[in-house]
This record gives C-alpha cells, structure tokens and sequence, in this order.
C-alpha cells in the first residue's frame, strides 16, 4: 500500500450514503485484515464487521458525548487482553482505515468508554476485549470545508451535515531534534522526497482522539524517539489509541520506502529533557 498517499488522502467522514459496501470490498477487507499490520503479532486478534443497526443500538454509549455517526458498515477490533493491547488495536484498526481509503470508502473512529457494554449490545460473546471501532461506507461530500476545532467533550462540534477539515500539527512543531524543544532543519530530516520526511509528515497527519495529537518526536542520530504529551481531555485508552496510529503511519511509510520498523517499548538511556507532562513511549531506528 502507499502509505504516503493514503495517509494524505484519509480524514474523518461523519456522514454518510445508506449505499451498502459491495460483498466483494467487505470481502477484500476481510482478506487484508490476514496480512494487515502488526504492532504486537503475539496478541490474538479478530475483526467484526456489523451492517445493521449498529447506531441505535451503540447510541448514548459509543461516540464523542455518545452521539453515534450512523454508517453503512463499523468494524470492530476485538483484542486478547496482553501488554500494549490497546497501542497493538489501534495500530491495526488505523492500517484497516487506510485499506479502506486506498478502497475508496470513508471512515471515521468511534470512542467508547464501557467495552463491555459494547460487546453487550452488539450481542458479542467473547472473552476478548473491544480494541477498536470504526464506521466506514460511502461518504457524502459537501463543498464546505469547517475547521472541526474540539477543545473539549462539552464543546465539539458535531453537526454532521458538513464536511470536516481538522487543523494539524506541522512538522517543525511535531519534531524535536536531541531533546524536547530542539528545532529541526532540513540535514536533520531531510527534504520532501527524504523517508523519514514522508514519514514525519503522515504522522503528522494521524487521526487523534478530539484532534488534540498531543505527541511528538526526538530524532537522535538515527534514533526516532515517540514522546507522549499527558492531555487533560484524553483518557487512558484514547491515549493508547493515539499512539498506535501515529506508530502505524510513520511505520507504515518508513517500510513501504526502506524497511520494515522494529519498535522499542519504553525510553532510551538518554536525557531527552522533557518537561515533567511529557514522556517516551517507544523509540526505533531508522
Ligand atoms: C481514538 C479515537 C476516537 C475517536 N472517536 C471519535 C468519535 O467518537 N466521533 C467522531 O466524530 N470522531 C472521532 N474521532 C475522530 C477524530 O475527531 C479525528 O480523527 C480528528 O478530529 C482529526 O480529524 P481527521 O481524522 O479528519 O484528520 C476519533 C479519533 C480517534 C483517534
């Protein structure tokens, strides 16, 4: 897949065609989630996909302020509970979303606080846990672009008759070079064309939990450090969540033009000088 391009052709889509996914592109959906991505391939994974129904029934308990998005198809992520189960579903979950764009469908990730009460009404008996959910379909285009500025649950905008354009972090805010708060030149990332670029850039373009994208990156000598921005307004899973998406976009890049990314749990022995709401969560090289 070309990474670089889905990850710039993706956004959120929050209204939608009642015209059903063709049996054929489920199918090839089903079939890509064999060989999808991978964060952690030891943790046993299923996908769902649910066409009925699924909005009334997930109303008022899966949605920003419980408000559900009403679409032709939702997949769900059902995960083995393990360490960085959540990180690993989100990692998946996001590489099924860019599927789906190279597919040409509209997606959009739904938030949910109560897996259990999930499971419940979508009648899923399973000792797994609910790791993703997205709703995906034929998405409906209006010529007028809004800004999608949430600053908070109580005020987001949700009028789904429009079509969202949500600011994003640049690249010189998303990267520090050495230690938290080093400005990047072009010898540190190289220009437009550079992998590492690219793969900064589609990072930069992830899909975030009320859009707050609160991480970053330190580039050390080839070692490309994720740091994560502790967000009053973004829970525990969401948090996780974020981090396996923007793992799988800038992973996502890195491979299709160099290597496939091996992933580093935890901090490296360095003074990375973050502040004290900051940590690293997981460093590779590249
Ligand atoms: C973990 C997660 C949960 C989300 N939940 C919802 C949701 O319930 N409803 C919604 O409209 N958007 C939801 N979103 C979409 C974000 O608001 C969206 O990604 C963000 O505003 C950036 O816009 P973009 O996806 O168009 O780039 C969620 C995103 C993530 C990553």
């Amino acid at each position: 897949m070309d990474y670089s391009a889905m990850s710039q052709v993706r956004k959120s889509v929050r209204a939608f065609w009642d015209t059903p996914v063709p049996a054929l592109t489920v199918d090839e959906i089903e079939t890509y989630f064999g060989r999808c991505k991978r964060l952690v391939p030891s943790i046993d994974v299923q996908m769902r996909i649910f066409e009925r129904d699924v909005k009334e029934k997930l109303e008022g308990t899966a949605g920003y302020q419980g408000f559900m998005i009403g679409a032709p198809c939702y997949m769900v992520i059902l995960s083995d509970e393990a360490d960085h189960y959540i990180e690993n579903a989100g990692f998946i979950a996001e590489d099924m979303i860019l599927k789906m764009t190279e597919l040409e469908l509209s997606s959009c990730w739904i938030t949910f606080s109560d897996g259990e009460e999930v499971k419940k009404a979508l009648g899923i008996e399973s000792g797994k846990r609910i790791g993703a959910i997205v709703a995906f379909g034929y998405g409906q285009r209006t010529s007028k672009k809004i800004r999608l500025n949430i600053k908070s649950m109580s005020n987001i905008d949700i009028n789904v008759e429009r079509e969202y354009y949500s600011p994003k972090l640049s690249i010189d805010e998303l990267v520090h070079i050495q230690k938290w708060g080093g400005k990047s030149t072009i010898e540190d990332i190289g220009d437009t064309d550079s992998a590492l670029w690219r793969a900064l850039y589609a990072a930069s373009l992830s899909p975030s939990y009320l859009n707050r994208q609160p991480y970053g990156f330190i580039l050390d000598n080839g070692k490309v450090i994720l740091v994560v921005k502790k967000d009053e307004h973004t829970d525990e899973v969401n948090e996780k969540l974020n981090i396996g998406i923007v793992m799988l976009h800038f992973s996502g890049v890195i491979s299709q033009m160099l290597f496939n990314v091996d992933w580093h749990w935890g901090a490296p022995e360095q003074d990375l000088g973050l502040p004290a709401d900051c940590s690293a969560v997981a460093y590779c090289l590249v």
